[in-house]
């Protein structure tokens, strides 16, 4: 009797929710279909347009030219949306010019680039998926979305989801490295993050997957350029992050610059009407990357404007970027039929079916609040969440002789490099929101431990020139006047940590390099320094893998500081001197010469592997094929030995455990990696896949069990055809602390 009540129970509870859910989808329906009747041509048109910030709206209204054009456009209800407008008052009577004056009073959503944070700056996305911690980086992700809210916007240019394995493409920078598996976790994460669990509350903001698709792919590692990949690449790679924001309920997609084997991605039908809105079901909507849609005409695909619009709009992109192409061109093309009308209607109701997700038909001022701006902006909250976020995304790459971590008192400490001194370049490059020199330095950092004696040098200048993002900077290449009281310093010092590397405003977009050594003069320093001093502890400070070759091979200790954002002086120091033990792994592969670019861990076999008998296999006369530093790897303080790797498969499953030992004198955390291998398919796989992390915490000498479990969803792969396909067959099971040192079980499924 009481089973037949608990059943009751349940399904009473399921048709409620299910009927709640469903009425809820409902109401939401009828309120757009409603305001669609209501709309002219020109209104839905009008939803299809975003404007970036063009007055400032608290001051004199624009009297003339363009941007009085704009100014009546908003008025008259023409513009769905705007970016980079910030700030609780100005978001506030921007939105006030559009709802108050316009005749259906359609609110603005408002768009920015809050991709690591936004006063309270974190590292960056690529720094941040060293840490491998999915908590850490969802909570990244709400720290910003937080002060965002506050500071009026209602959704974020990101997360960008670009797999890569291309150090030479600045971008790197914003991604999660080179691998799908970790890269869609992140994404979920981020997208959890941004969004909450309630897209009405007045501190979750509308996400945007970007930047679909294939743009990490550029041919030559050139930003903007062409990307030409295969079906087997597209699905595997590719895709993969961008369906796990889907599946995680990301609102807005942003298209890519690129032209995809032939077709620019914002003309991309196939990409966006048959997979992601097909396919997928995905029912946000889709924004152009900021004027790609004129740029369909300088790609040689669209003869001028109006068949940009026609073929963008056809293709699903629904909101255009700062083109202006479907504000000049759509009713035009609607009127000689060569847009139907229901292109138009589809694309204004994913529009404001997400303002009304946003909760902004009810409160179009709901994320305007001054007061609650002062309050969060760089609260200690939010800098105590950075700090956290930096430290576990250092990655120590190398400590012999224990070197670290440094003593806190009696030494004296050379402190040398520019970038040691820079309160700019830890924040790395989307830092639009972020108040100039925020940065704790590492220089600063150290003066927590004063038990020390610290003397800084610059050493070689590395850069002049306005450190913003429209401006690029100069590298010196001449000056090398620093390098004698650099030397002078080093003679006199116990220790010396050189922070060197690249500044915030050396990745980041159209920031590709053709080399990826020390940039500047960096490198002699660097030498000379050693020659006088070899206790060198180098701090890299990059945006990107460096082929740091050299230190490698000569400095005893090498940490990757990546830019850590607003703490990292703190962060760093924290490591430097063991208050926190590194537990970093590395996203993306480090290659040992630039000559080895495209290099990642997932590779295919060949019909050619390694054969040292043979002149013919694939390799080079000239350089290892293997890398500097593997993918997922990264020392501690203390050290992990693993046992007992223990496969069984079941009916649908595999059950794989290993036992890990803190063999160290060090408590630490340990990212233990699941690979797969499988041996022979109908598409040829990877000699090795990731499936499965566990980021796991020892005290020193424990020991560990740690589990994991796979089914077809890990063990399979898509076919050319988009179809995802297990094949029984060989497998390989392999756990350990990064891509490389792996221990290995072999068996048939
Ligand atoms: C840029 C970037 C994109 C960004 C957009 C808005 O060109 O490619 O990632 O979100 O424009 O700033």
């Amino acid at each position: 009797m009481r089973i037949i009540f608990f059943i009751y129970l349940f399904v009473l509870s399921f048709i409620t929710a299910f009927s709640q859910g469903t009425e809820a989808s409902f109401k939401e329906d009828q309120f757009i279909d409603d305001l669609i009747s209501k709309m002219t041509i020109e209104e839905k048109i009008g939803q299809m347009t975003q404007y970036t910030g063009f007055f400032d709206i608290t001051g004199p209204a624009p009297e003339s030219g363009d941007n009085k054009r704009k100014y009546d456009d908003i008025k008259n209800g023409l513009v769905g949306s705007m970016l980079n407008v910030k700030g609780a008052e100005q978001v506030r009577e921007m939105q006030k010019l559009a709802v108050e004056n316009s005749r259906l009073g359609i609110p603005m959503i408002f768009g920015y680039d809050v991709i690591h944070g936004y006063k309270t700056i974190s590292p960056i996305p690529l720094a941040e998926a060293a840490s491998w911690d999915l908590e850490a980086i969802q909570q990244s992700a709400r720290v910003a979305a937080t002060e965002a809210t506050a500071a009026g916007l209602n959704w974020t240019f990101a997360p960008m989801v670009d797999i890569s394995r291309d150090a030479r493409w600045g971008r790197v920078m914003e991604g999660a490295g080179e691998d799908p598996y970790l890269g869609s976790r992140i994404a979920a994460a981020r997208v959890q993050g941004f969004q909450g669990s309630d897209l009405t509350a007045s501190n979750t903001l509308a996400a945007c997957t970007k930047h679909f698709a294939a743009y990490g792919f550029v041919e030559s590692g050139k930003d903007y350029n062409t990307a030409d990949i295969g079906t087997s690449t597209l699905y595997n790679v590719v895709l993969p992050p961008f369906k796990a924001t889907v599946d995680a309920g990301v609102m807005t997609f942003m298209n890519s610059f690129n032209e995809l084997n032939g077709i620019p991605a914002t003309a991309d039908k196939f990409l966006q009407r048959n997979i992601l809105k097909g396919d997928w079901g995905f029912d946000g909507f889709v924004v152009s990357d900021w004027g790609s849609i004129d740029e369909l005409v300088i790609h040689g695909y669209a003869e001028d404007a109006e068949y940009a619009a026609q073929y963008a709009a056809i293709a699903g992109s629904d909101m255009d970027m700062e083109s202006h192409a479907y504000k000049e061109h759509l009713q035009s093309l609607i009127e000689e039929n060569r847009v139907d009308v229901s292109v138009i209607d589809e694309a204004a109701s994913r529009i404001l079916r997400v303002k009304y997700r946003l909760g902004l038909f009810d409160d179009p001022y709901r994320y305007c609040n001054e007061a609650r701006e002062k309050e969060l902006t760089m609260s200690k909250e939010n800098r105590d969440a950075s700090l956290e976020m930096a430290k576990k995304s250092i990655v120590l790459l190398k400590n012999d002789q224990d070197i670290l971590p440094l003593p806190k008192s009696g030494k004296k400490i050379a402190v040398i490099g520019h970038l040691a001194d820079s309160e700019s370049s830890p924040l790395g490059n989307w830092i639009l929101a972020a108040d100039d020199n925020s940065a704790v330095s590492l220089l600063e950092g150290t003066s927590n431990y004063s038990g020390n004696e610290y003397s800084y040098t610059q050493g070689v200048r590395l850069y002049e020139g306005r450190e913003k993002f429209i401006y690029e900077l100069k590298i010196n290449t001449e000056d090398r006047s620093g390098i004698e009281q650099a030397v002078a310093l080093a003679k006199e010092s116990d220790i010396v940590i050189m922070n060197l590397g690249e500044h915030g405003f050396m990745s980041g977009e159209a920031r590709s390099r053709a080399t990826l050594g020390l940039p500047g003069l960096q490198q002699e320093l660097l030498e000379a320094v050693h020659e006088v001093n070899p206790n060198v502890v180098l701090v890299l400070q990059t945006g990107r893998p460096l082929t740091i070759t050299w230190a490698d091979d000569h400095v005893p200790a090498i940490i990757n500081a990546w830019q850590l954002g607003t703490e990292s002086g703190h962060a760093i120091a924290q490591v430097l001197f063991g208050d926190y033990n590194p537990s970093g792994k590395l996203p993306m592969t480090f290659p040992r010469s630039v000559g080895q670019v495209p290099i990642f861990y997932n590779h295919k076999n060949t019909g050619r592997p390694y054969d040292a008998d043979l002149v013919f296999w694939s390799h080079y006369i000239d350089q290892t094929n293997a890398p500097l530093y593997p993918f997922g790897y990264g020392l501690s303080y203390t050290a992990f030995e693993y046992k007992n790797l223990s496969v069984v498969s079941s009916q649908n499953t595999v059950d794989v455990s290993v036992t890990v030992t803190n063999t160290g004198d060090y408590d630490g955390e340990e990212i233990v990696q699941l690979y797969i291998r499988d041996h022979h398919a109908s598409i040829v796989r990877p000699i090795k896949e990731l499936k499965g992390f566990e980021k796991v915490s020892f005290k020193k000498g424990e020991t560990k069990t740690v589990k994991f479990q796979l089914t077809e969803k890990e063990l399979g792969y898509f076919d050319n055809q988009g179809k995802y396909t297990f094949e029984p067959g060989k497998f390989s099971i392999m756990v350990g602390g990064n891509s490389a040192d792996l221990i290995e079980q072999v068996i048939e499924l």
